[in-house]
């Protein structure tokens, strides 16, 4: 490896000088400057940076999956991408800690010099919450105008030009549409499945219906019409139809076939072949269930911060963050497939060909 100039110099590599002079309390400028002011500004700009680097990973991730085929070769980078993208979380999560020991009277020392500014405007967070698939329209928290209203032109147009690229959820749709294994000629899976599902429900009831006795009238009811509903649930994703309603009602992401799949890599995960989409399909889940649990996390320190206060950003504070937390959730379809999973021992046994072929390598 050639050298581009002279030695390379710690401070100069990692551009200290800009990195270090960075911070400039908005208390102190007024000349009463608050001491937890320079911790506050510490904490976003560390936020920010780790934001740079799941970007970073992600990016490398919709590249991959950008292709006409993700060989297994590069499925494993992915693996230890999103792996790595788990672990900034952790440090992401422990940070509110660092931040809370701030008190809300020290935050009051300056908090009114940063109104309008707040998280809010996080263009960075935006473009992580859009790459795993959240659209605009899709933010229940809050409406469009709102939601647009707090960026400058300059940020609303690059989330909007992102908004237009397929984001990873998209991505790993077509993925799994493409997966080749659950229809053959002579075999229906899902046929075979459903039956054995059926048969799971048909159990459940009997276990209901066994325990009468125990049971109010009225418990009785609740169980069997949550019994009604999982087995309703369970129509809606063997019926083509069923599902597209739900995709129209904003009630489902991913397409009838891309779920189906996805159900048969979590349910004949053992399978060699089918290991590694399952620890991907898994780390998807891990990083949007950490998200939501930074999310709760952060809500709840905004509560313990401001009480009832409106947020800096002009949103109602703690109940916005709380119904955010609630409703921007991306990877639900893949939660919800656990409805389905049955015990290994009742899997429908798979034809030798198909056995056989999970034995290979496959591109997807
Ligand atoms: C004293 C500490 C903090 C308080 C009291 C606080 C409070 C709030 C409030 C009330 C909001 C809602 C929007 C608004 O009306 O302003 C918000 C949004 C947000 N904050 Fe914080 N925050 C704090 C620290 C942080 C830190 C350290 C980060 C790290 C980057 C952060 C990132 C965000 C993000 C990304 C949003 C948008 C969330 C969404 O729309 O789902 N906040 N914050």
């Amino acid at each position: 490896m050639t050298r581009i100039s002279g030695p390379t110099y710690y401070g100069d590599y990692l551009e200290l000088n800009k990195l270090l002079d960075s911070q400039h309390p908005k208390s102190k400028e007024i000349g009463n400057e608050a001491h937890d002011e320079t911790l506050f500004i510490i904490v976003h700009q560390v936020y920010e940076l780790w934001f740079k680097q799941i970007l970073h990973e992600m990016k490398s991730v919709q590249k991959i999956f950008n292709a006409p085929n993700v060989d297994e070769k590069d499925l494993s980078s992915c693996v230890f991408r999103l792996e790595r993208i788990k672990k900034i979380q952790g440090l992401l999560l422990g940070q509110l800690e660092v931040m809370e020991t701030m008190t809300p009277m020290d935050f009051l020392e300056f908090r009114d010099l940063l109104v309008p500014a707040s998280g809010f405007q996080s263009v960075q967070f935006r473009q992580i919450e859009i790459m795993m698939g959240l659209k605009t329209d899709d933010r229940m928290g809050v409406d469009r105008e709102y939601f647009l209203g707090r960026l400058d032109k300059k940020d609303q147009k690059e989330l909007l030009e992102l908004e237009k690229e397929e984001s990873l959820l998209k991505l790993v749709e077509n993925w799994l549409e493409r997966m080749p294994f659950t229809t053959f000629e002579r075999f229906d899976f899902w046929k075979e499945f459903e039956s054995t599902v059926n048969a799971m429900f048909d159990e459940d009831e009997n276990v209901i219906n066994e325990n009468l006795a125990s049971l109010s009238e009225s418990a009785l009811k609740i169980q069997l019409d949550n019994l009604d509903a999982t087995r309703n649930t369970f129509n809606t994703l063997l019926d083509e139809n069923l599902h597209k309603q739900l995709i129209l009602q904003g009630k489902r992401k991913l397409s009838r076939k891309a779920t189906l799949n996805a159900l048969f890599i979590l349910l004949y995960r053992s399978e060699p072949i089918l290991h590694l989409p399952f620890v991907f399909l898994r780390n998807l889940m891990d990083i949007d269930e950490n998200f939501t649990t930074w999310r709760y996390k952060h809500a709840i320190m905004a509560h313990r911060m401001l009480g009832t206060k409106i947020g800096t950003g002009g949103s109602s504070g703690h109940a916005y963050l709380k119904r955010a937390a609630d409703t921007n959730r991306v990877y639900m379809d893949l939660f919800n497939l656990s409805t389905f999973i049955i015990p290994k021992s009742k899997l429908p046994v798979l034809p030798n060909e198909l056995e056989n072929q999970l034995g290979f390598h496959f591109r997807g």
